[in-house]
């Protein structure tokens, strides 16, 4: 399992352009599956979780091409029902071809995804929509048996604005007899990205973005070609590098509104922060300050899969600060392992106190998931002395080749397969 080797206290300076979102990619991809059409896709980020999704669109017998960052899938030749286990296992949100998949043909056998590392994940909201859109589902043996007879439209109240359970609604309703309705739904710009898609392909679409989207059920879909959305959370996560380390940087190709609420929070930390069109310039402060709270919320709140970074950054900072996690139950590992490299955090449950130090100190460290893995290689790049992230890959689960991405800032950054 491959390692980070970092010796902090580089600045970071330079240009960098962002990568396509990963949780645009991965719905987008499921959605090919809907139609007997093609699609071409652009801004592919290169990462692991896009991998196993081509390789289940593979398995299920779609034809897929990749060449550098565009992929064209054909779901025609489409003729498997079953979704391979190890596959479902090593990416959760694979559970979002269980819409896509009883759209296009009534049927289809998924593990069940289980707990992960930021909590115990549950998908009840999106079994609960998919029987109500006619969906008959069992459960045996870690696995869920889905078949239908024909899904129809309904009327769905969200209990919570979950992105996977909205996504998996939308899914199965593209084709649906009659109009589907979710009320309550998550507003992520990843979901107005999946609207775009669809309705390019001939899908009935509106609402993303708001908290009422709206579905009417067409009967076939034509050839499509979509470029994806730059990753607001990879754009913030290279803002935090900048603050972190007193660097200066400048982000291009990403969508500034999508980056709102991490914008506002670096600015109360401190950092200068220009916008100019697709571009952002982010210059880290001599002393972070402390920030009162951060609460993460559903967007356009902050978002959790940005709090892990942030916490590397107030580990830092001049005072005390609080993050607030609502999201999910168990996101603050990341915590234990800044506490190795010197930093003072307390938490209680879903809440976090940081009494900003003066500076970290390199440790090994342990990445246990995505972000808080990003989160520590943020903190190795700012603490005296060498760093050791472990366990590496579920970091590039998310950032594509992020070790370059930082070296090509100035980081003291190896990567040791
Ligand atoms: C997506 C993102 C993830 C991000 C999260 C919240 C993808 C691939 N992943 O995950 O990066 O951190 O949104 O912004 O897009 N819940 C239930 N029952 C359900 C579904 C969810 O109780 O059926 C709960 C979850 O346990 C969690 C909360 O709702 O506490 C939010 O989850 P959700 O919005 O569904 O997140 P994901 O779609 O899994």
């Amino acid at each position: 399992m491959g390692k980070y080797i970092i010796n902090g206290g580089n600045k970071l300076m330079g240009e960098v352009s962002v990568s396509g979102a990963k949780n645009s990619v991965l719905p987008i991809l499921a959605a090919t599956v809907i139609g007997e059409n093609k699609s071409t896709i652009f801004n592919i980020p290169n990462l692991r979780d896009v991998e196993i999704m081509e390789s289940i669109l593979l398995s299920l017998g779609c034809t897929v091409k990749r060449t550098g960052n565009i992929m064209e899938i054909d779901s025609k030749p489409l003729n498997q029902i079953v979704v391979p286990e190890e596959l479902v296992r090593e990416m959760r949100s694979s559970i979002i071809l269980m819409g896509a998949m009883l759209s296009r043909t009534g049927e289809v056998v998924i593990t069940y995804p289980g707990g992960c590392e930021i909590g115990p994940r549950p998908i009840d909201l999106h079994l609960k929509a998919l029987r109500s859109m006619g969906a008959i589902i069992e459960e045996s043996h870690g696995q869920l048996y889905c078949k239908t007879e024909g899904l129809k439209g309904c009327d769905i109240q969200l209990d919570y604005p979950s992105v996977g359970a909205t996504e998996n609604i939308i899914l199965a309703a593209v084709k649906a007899k009659g109009t589907t309705v979710i009320r309550n739904a998550a507003r992520e710009p990843e979901i107005i990205d999946l609207q775009n898609y669809l309705n390019k392909s001939g899908a009935k679409v509106s609402g993303a973005g708001t908290s009422v989207i709206t579905i009417e059920g067409v009967k076939e879909l034509k050839d499509v070609t979509h470029t994806i959305i730059p990753d607001r959370i990879v754009a913030g996560t290279l803002m935090v590098a900048s603050t972190i380390t007193g660097g200066d940087i400048i982000l291009n190709n990403i969508i500034v509104e999508h980056l709102l609420g991490t914008i506002a929070k670096l600015k109360e930390a401190g950092a200068l922060i220009y916008t100019n069109g697709n571009s952002l310039k982010v210059a880290g402060p001599r002393k972070v300050n402390s920030i009162e709270m951060i609460q993460t919320l559903p967007y356009p709140g902050f978002p959790t899969d940005m709090q892990a970074q942030m916490m590397a950054l107030l580990s830092i900072a001049n005072g005390t600060s609080i993050i607030c996690e609502t999201v999910f139950e168990n996101r603050f590992k990341h915590g234990e392992e800044l506490i190795r490299m010197g930093a003072n955090i307390k938490i209680f449950g879903r809440v976090a106190v940081i009494n900003g130090v003066k500076e970290l100190t390199g440790a090994k460290v342990t990445a246990k998931d995505l972000r808080g893995g990003a989160a520590l290689t943020l903190a190795g790049l700012v603490a005296k002395g060498t760093t050791e992230v472990q366990n590496i890959y579920h970091i590039e689960r998310g950032y594509e080749d992020f070790h370059i991405t930082l070296q090509n800032l100035g980081a003291d950054i190896v990567k040791i397969d």
